[in-house]
């Protein structure tokens, strides 16, 4: 499974990226407004520092528009996937990049109907919002399953991309539903290391060590 970050600050990204586990990037009008940067600096910055893919999203909402938006993203770096909402216009966007050899991510998605559409649209990943959906009293990892089970049926190539994480739980289940990649804040990122038995575990291995002298360097 590949790990991405939820954020278009570059240098949260870039102390991220050092750990070497960081597979991509997503970001979107409302973390680029967060950022506080340009758009187009912030996206250059992340992309010299992860190499995988970067999502930048369009703001236009009418298919023609969204197309030159999307091209004009896309020359910021190699890895740029143009993000693109899940509407009718955001479909016929997602088909025509797509169809010039660009990466789609197309966005906003709440049902597993909405990602059918975007697979047949040519897009690279698809982006449920897992989150969005147990706020609003939906079960968020039910709509991952039930994409993995379209996706797996009809041998669609699209990359499920499990967003609107809250928690490393929420990394875990989307493992085990079948997702493709998770994108989540840093600060989940952080998280995924920790185990209260690990620390446990090693400050009692290094107490022991320790009484016997010894040195390995
Ligand atoms: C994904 O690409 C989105 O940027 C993101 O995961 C949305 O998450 P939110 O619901 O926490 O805003």
């Amino acid at each position: 499974m590949k790990l991405f970050i939820d954020s278009a600050d570059p240098k949260e990204i870039a102390s991220l990226a050092a750990t070497g586990l960081v597979d991509g990037v997503t970001t979107n009008p409302s973390l680029a407004a967060k950022s506080g940067q340009s758009l187009f600096d912030a996206l250059r910055a992340i992309c010299d520092v992860v190499k995988g893919s970067v999502s930048a999203e369009v703001t236009a909402t009418e298919a023609e528009r969204m197309i030159q938006e999307g091209k004009r993203l896309a020359k910021i770096a190699d890895n740029i996937t143009v993000k693109v909402p899940l509407t009718w216009d955001g479909l016929k966007a997602c088909r025509a990049l797509s169809g010039e050899g660009l990466k789609v991510n197309v966005t906003l998605c709440f049902s597993s109907n909405q990602a059918l559409l975007a697979a047949k649209a040519g897009a690279t990943f698809i982006s449920p919002f897992i989150g969005r959906l147990d706020d609003a009293g939906h079960d968020g990892m039910a709509v991952i399953r039930e994409i993995r089970q379209v996706y797996d049926n009809y041998g669609f190539s699209t990359e499920i991309l499990a967003a609107s994480i809250r928690h490393a739980t929420h990394v875990r289940d989307a493992a085990l539903a079948g997702a493709d990649v998770a994108t989540m804040p840093a600060a989940i990122f952080r998280q995924l290391v920790y185990h209260p038995l690990t620390d446990k575990g090693l400050a009692a291995f290094l107490e022991d060590w320790k009484k016997t002298g010894q040195s390995i360097l």
